[in-house]
C-alpha cells in the first residue's frame, strides 16, 4: 500500500513545491516527499513521539536535506527550503501552514519498532484531515493509507472512509483502493481537489 500511496501522490509533488507528512515515523514517506519537491521545496511533517522525529531527522539528514525542528505554535516561513519536523499533534495543521500545499500524505497507525499503544486516533486524524482538505491547493491531492487491523484502527479507519465518502463531488475526486483478497488489510484514500476551498 505505501507504494501506492506514493504512486497516487506523485503527479502533485512538483519541484519546489510544498508537501505535508502528517505522521513522520520513521521517515520514509517525508524522504519520498522531500526527494519529490527537491532541494528547492518544502517538506513539513508532524509526529507527537520524539522518537520518530528523530528517526526521520536521521533518515533525512543522512540524504542530504536540510532539516529544522519547530513547534506547533510556530509557522513554516515557505521562502526556506528544506524539511521542517513538527514536534505535537496533526489537528495543529492550520497554525504552522501559512502556504497551501500540494500534497499531504498520512499513514495511520503506530511507529514501527515503536509503541504499538500509541497509534493515531480518530477525533485527531479527522481533525487533521478536515486542516488539510481546507488549505490543500487546486489540483492538490491529499493521500491516507488506513489500517483497520489493529485496536482502534477499525473505528478509524471507518471514520476516516466516511470522511473521503463526504467531500463534495464538485470538488473533489475520491478514489478507494483496496485489497479484494485479504481480510483487514491496510486500505487507501485517495482525494483530488479540483477547485480551490475544502
Ligand atoms: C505508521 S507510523 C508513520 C510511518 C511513516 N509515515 C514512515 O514513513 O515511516 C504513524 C505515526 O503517526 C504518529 N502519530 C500518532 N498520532 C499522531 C498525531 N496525533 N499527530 C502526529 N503524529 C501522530 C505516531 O507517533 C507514528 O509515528
Amino acid at each position: 500500500m505505501t507504494r501506492w500511496a506514493r504512486l497516487l501522490l506523485q503527479p502533485a509533488l512538483v519541484a519546489g513545491g510544498l508537501a505535508v507528512d502528517l505522521t513522520a515515523g520513521n521517515g520514509h514517506d517525508t524522504l519520498y516527499l522531500w526527494q519529490k519537491v527537491g532541494p528547492g521545496g518544502t517538506v513539513v511533517a508532524f509526529d507527537l513521539q520524539k522518537r520518530a522525529l528523530e528517526n526521520t531527522a536521521r533518515r533525512l539528514r543522512s540524504a542530504g536535506a536540510f532539516v529544522a525542528c519547530q513547534t506547533p505554535a510556530t509557522l513554516v516561513e515557505r521562502a526556506s527550503a528544506g524539511v521542517f519536523l513538527v514536534e505535537g499533534c496533526h489537528s495543529r495543521l492550520s497554525s504552522v501552514l501559512r502556504e497551501e500545499p500540494l500534497a499531504v500524505v498520512a499513514n495511520l497507525g503506530y511507529l514501527p519498532g515503536g509503541d504499538h499503544a500509541l497509534v493515531t486516533r480518530r477525533e485527531t486524524t479527522l481533525a487533521a484531515l478536515q486542516a488539510a482538505a481546507a488549505c490543500l491547493a487546486a489540483g492538490g491531492r491529499l493521500v491516507v493509507t488506513a489500517y483497520p487491523g489493529h485496536g482502534g484502527g477499525e473505528e478509524e479507519s471507518r471514520a476516516v472512509q466516511d470522511f473521503f465518502a463526504g467531500l463534495d463531488p464538485h470538488r473533489w475526486v475520491g478514489l478507494n483502493l483496496r485489497n479484494i483478497n485479504r481480510c483487514h488489510a491496510p486500505f487507501l484514500l485517495v482525494a483530488e481537489k479540483r477547485t480551490g476551498g475544502a
